[in-house]
């Protein structure tokens, strides 16, 4: 399923929010209203409302990751009829654990690009009934960009900043300027690291092993990785390493592991729910090349930033969200290079940077305070499947041809 993910969020679709009706400022300047988000792109039916300090007063998210790990992958309808039964029971929990009711209500945030079409239309649907009934502005979201800006609500971070956004279905290295404007840098050729992941953890059969049996592909691979007793035995290449941009493309390594994984299937003679003895071994090694990757084009993504003065040098920031920003190992690693290059890093809790519903009700905090996407006419609303993240600046940076010699990564699996 991760390849469709991947195929309907690929960003080629012009900006579309002048389409969007915008509200008088008079909107923005009520004070103390509450924003109630709805984020429901792909696999989780997750709600929150935020007050305007920024306060989180409730949060429900409805995780569908044990219906898709049984089914082997995301399967659209499967997920449009869980998202269509948890909709209603998670909006009405949120608003009861806030002790607030709709009244009590300034805007509905929710996501309508990019994602599953099936998965979107039912909180779009579900967001609009409840707009007309309650007589309720709608703020349209784009979900990569909520996932970039929710590093700010825990965290004292000002525009503009560099950021890497890595997910089951994205990979992309973009600046935020301000809140409705982004530069993208790079992006995924082929596949995101999630999507490897979880791809590379389900032929390398860790499901079977208990402890991983309910975690995502990412997390069970962190967790193996940790166990490994000799990580280098596996040697993967660096991907792109000829090639001077910050694109990236992680199918080669998802092709060497596989292959590395067969060989060894067969060398064993291993059967039916059996792992290869050294399947630790093997995650480590695809860890560390991913790891190699991204710090890689993260550390060309910061040269260009300088040579361009897209960012400050005296105010130097990376944020790194996305289901991936969970991995210790990864962050450790680009942690690593913030210190030679004098960024500060930073990244949502764990539990902000999986898909949920608080950072569409904090994109939608940060729209209304600059006045920005208050929709009420809901008839020019609607989901797009594919959306770019903002201005591309993708030409500039293959056309600088930055040289960038990989950092060494001195740190122990
Ligand atoms: O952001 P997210 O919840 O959904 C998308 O928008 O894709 O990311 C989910 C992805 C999954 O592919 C999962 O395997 C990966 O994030 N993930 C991890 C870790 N935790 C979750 N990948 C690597 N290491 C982790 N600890
Ligand atoms: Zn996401």
């Amino acid at each position: 399923m991760n390849i469709l993910k991947r195929l309907i969020c690929s960003p080629f679709v012009n900006n579309v929010s002048k389409q969007y009706i915008f509200k008088p400022r008079s909107y923005s300047n009520k004070r103390n209203i509450n924003i109630l988000g709805i984020e429901t792109s792909c696999d989780d039916t997750g709600c929150a409302i935020i007050n305007s300090n920024g306060k989180l007063l409730s949060e429900v998210c409805h995780s569908q990751n044990l219906m898709h790990l049984r089914n082997g992958g995301i399967i659209p309808d499967i997920a449009q009829d869980l998202h269509r039964t948890y909709i209603e029971p998670t909006v009405t929990k949120t608003l009861q654990e806030a002790k607030l009711t709709m009244e009590d209500i300034g805007a509905i945030a929710v996501t309508l690009k990019p994602g599953l079409p099936l998965s979107l239309a039912v909180g779009m649907k579900y967001a609009k009934h409840l707009g007309r009934r309650y007589n309720k502005p709608i703020i349209p979201i784009h979900h990569m960009q909520a996932h970039a800006l929710v590093a700010r609500m825990h965290h004292d971070i000002t525009f503009p900043f560099l950021v890497l956004l890595i997910s089951g279905g994205h990979c992309l290295l973009a600046v935020v300027q301000d809140v409705d404007h982004f530069q993208l840098l790079g992006e995924s050729m082929d596949s995101a690291p999630g999507e490897v992941f979880d791809k590379v953890a389900r032929r390398m059969k860790l499901r079977n092993v208990p402890e991983y049996s309910q975690m995502c592909g990412g997390q069970a691979v962190e967790t193996a990785a940790s166990k490994a007793t000799n990580p280098h035995m596996f040697k993967l290449p660096l991907p792109l390493s000829e090639y001077r941009d910050c694109n990236f493309s992680l199918n080669g390594l998802k092709t060497s592991v596989m292959f590395h994984l067969f060989k060894k299937e067969v060398e064993h003679n291993t059967v039916a729910h059996e792992l290869i003895p050294e399947v630790n071994d093997l995650c480590a090694a695809m860890l560390m090349a991913t790891t190699r990757h991204l710090v890689h084009r993260t550390q060309r993504a910061m040269e260009f930033c300088k040579e361009n003065k897209l960012i400050p040098e005296e105010r130097q920031q990376l944020v790194v969200s996305g289901g991936v920003a969970c991995n210790n190992y990864i962050f450790s690693a680009l942690q690593m290079l913030c210190n030679e290059t004098c960024y500060n890093i930073y990244r949502p809790y764990p539990k902000l940077c999986t898909d949920n519903g608080v950072m569409i009700a904090w994109n939608g905090l940060e729209k209304w305070n600059k006045g920005l996407d208050i929709v009420t006419d809901f008839s020019s609303l609607d989901i797009e499947a594919s959306s770019p993240l903002g201005e591309s600046l993708i030409e500039q940076v293959r056309a600088a041809k930055i040289a960038t010699k990989l950092m060494k990564i001195k740190l122990s699996i």
